[in-house]
């Protein structure tokens, strides 16, 4: 990925406006959010930068040498339209423009704000779960782990469900089906009892909307016996989706709970109980920030879900095993979980997802993200020489397999690119303390011992600087 140099992807940009000609900020997002192919396809026939006096810098608040970024980029050969028909699919049989919806939670609360995604260019939302309890959120709500540039890895909420009345939100339903009724709208919805599910699954199921998501997994209920607390019993989760499908002619996804261990068996009674689909993931429990000096005797220490780009490799997980479970065959599976990119998009598409879903990402950086995950995805089924976006469903779940049937008996060394090292010893630390002692310096950088490497790549992972990769040889093991 190109280095953007800690551009903020500010909104109304600067560089943009002093340009004039071209959206720097545009092309600097695109490449943030891994997309150097769609910047190189969209690249004008004539950049007519490097003629002139980089009026994008200057107006950067960052003085980030914009122009030097853009020039490096190569105009990409045999460029093509994006065509946005590939991405077209289906939620149970009723057509999405596209996979991607806004998940259910603050991005997608209010009428204005869904309206603002679907001009964007989302295929959809799911509506903030609708109940029939008083909210009373707490203040303040959210705390996040953060990366290089301040970017957020993980995020921690404990906001709890729609604070609208029923009879609002299902004006909000009516409002956006009569202005949008190409867009697809999936309502959440959560009971604390049978009657509940089945007054809020006839209720909503007037209002316009295309399906029902049951929210069976947020974990920060006050209320007990809702949320997560139904999703990790499967008797459950399945006797509500029963009641809600008796309810309702709308397709129906059950909202699964990622704190439990195996979830194929939620699911599973969620099928039993007529589901047409599974979503997943929820947040995960977490804690973050521990008060450790609680002023005036307030702790705010508490645990809420977990989301954002760090739990991306559990909701993989999920889906992954979701995507193996025979008893899902033909039945929708929605993805979510750290998804920001299209190739996060396409992880989860290719392990079983028919759609995806994301909010921690649009909480960061707005709707507007929809442009790269549209473009991204679409110009690589192009290249890839797919004509649908349901063609690469499932396409390497084979390709996750278990422990037992990895090979051990052949081992990968890594590769050491001398003109790449600047000497940090950072490999060399590592492969002491936490490897196998097979790197020692010499004049300043490292050589590798082949007798000791396990070709565990600990030293691949932790070079600051890329002088280190895999290499294509595989040899057998010795021992
Ligand atoms: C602030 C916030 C509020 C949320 N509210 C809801 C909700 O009302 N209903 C629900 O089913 N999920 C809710 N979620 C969970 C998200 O829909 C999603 O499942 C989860 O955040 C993982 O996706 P992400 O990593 O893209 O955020 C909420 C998440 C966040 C961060």
């Amino acid at each position: 990925m190109i280095d953007t140099y800690g551009c903020m992807l500010c909104h109304n940009a600067s560089c943009s406006k002093a340009c004039g000609i071209i959206e720097p900020d545009k092309i600097l997002r695109s490449l943030y959010f891994d997309n150097e192919e769609v910047v190189r396809n969209n690249m004008p026939d004539k950049l007519l930068c490097s003629g002139c006096d980089g009026r994008c810098q200057a107006a950067c608040p960052k003085n980030i040498d914009i122009k030097s970024i853009i020039c490096s980029l190569e105009r990409k050969e045999n460029r093509k339209e994006i065509d946005y028909d590939c991405l077209k699919t289906d939620f149970c049989g009723i057509p999405m423009e596209n996979p991607f919806m806004l998940s259910s939670s603050v991005v997608a609360s209010t009428y204005d704000m869904c309206a603002r995604a679907f001009e964007a260019g989302w295929g959809g939302v799911c509506f903030k779960t609708v109940c029939l309890m008083d909210i009373n959120e707490a203040s303040p709500r959210f705390s996040a782990i953060k990366g290089d540039n301040n970017r957020i890895i993980g995020f921690k909420n404990i906001e709890q469900l729609s604070d609208h009345s029923l009879t609002e939100n299902i004006s909000i339903f009516k409002e956006l089906k009569t202005n949008y009724p190409d867009k697809f709208l999936l309502v959440s919805i959560m009971g604390r009892d049978e009657a509940e599910w089945a007054f809020l699954a006839e209720e909503i199921s007037k209002s316009g909307a295309d399906a029902l998501e049951l929210n069976f997994s947020c974990p920060n209920m006050t209320e007990g016996n809702t949320g997560s607390d139904v999703g990790q019993i499967p008797e459950l989760v399945e006797r509500y989706t029963r009641v809600v499908k008796e309810h309702t002619n709308l397709p129906v996804i059950a909202k699964l709970t990622p704190n439990v261990t195996h979830i194929e068996e939620s699911a599973d009674a969620a099928i039993r109980g007529g589901a047409d689909g599974v979503a997943a993931i929820n947040t995960i429990k977490s804690l973050i920030e521990v008060d450790i000096d609680p002023k005036d005797g307030i702790f705010n220490s508490s645990i809420g879900g977990y989301s954002g780009k760090a739990v991306k490799p559990i909701a993989l997980r999920f889906i992954a095993e979701l995507g193996k479970d025979e008893n899902l065959n033909s039945k929708h599976i929605s993805a979510m979980g750290g998804i920001e990119t299209w190739r996060d998009a396409l992880e989860f598409i290719v392990l079983g997802a028919d759609s995806v879903q994301i909010t921690t990402a649009v909480m960061e950086y707005g709707y507007r993200i929809i442009d790269d995950l549209k473009d991204g995805l679409a110009i690589y089924l192009a290249g890839h020489g797919y004509d649908s976006v349901k063609e690469i469903k499932k396409s390497t779940l084979e390709g996750v397999v278990s422990t037992e049937q990895l090979d051990r008996e052949h081992m990968i060394y890594p590769k050491f690119i001398r003109e790449n090292c600047l000497g940090c010893q950072r490999c060399y630390i590592s492969c002491l303390d936490g490897g196998h002692q097979a790197i020692s310096i010499k004049e300043g950088k490292p050589i590798l011992d082949p007798a000791k490497c396990v070709g565990c790549h600990l030293c691949i992972l932790v070079c600051p600087n890329k002088a280190i990769v895999s290499s294509d040889i595989k040899v057998k093991k010795t021992n």
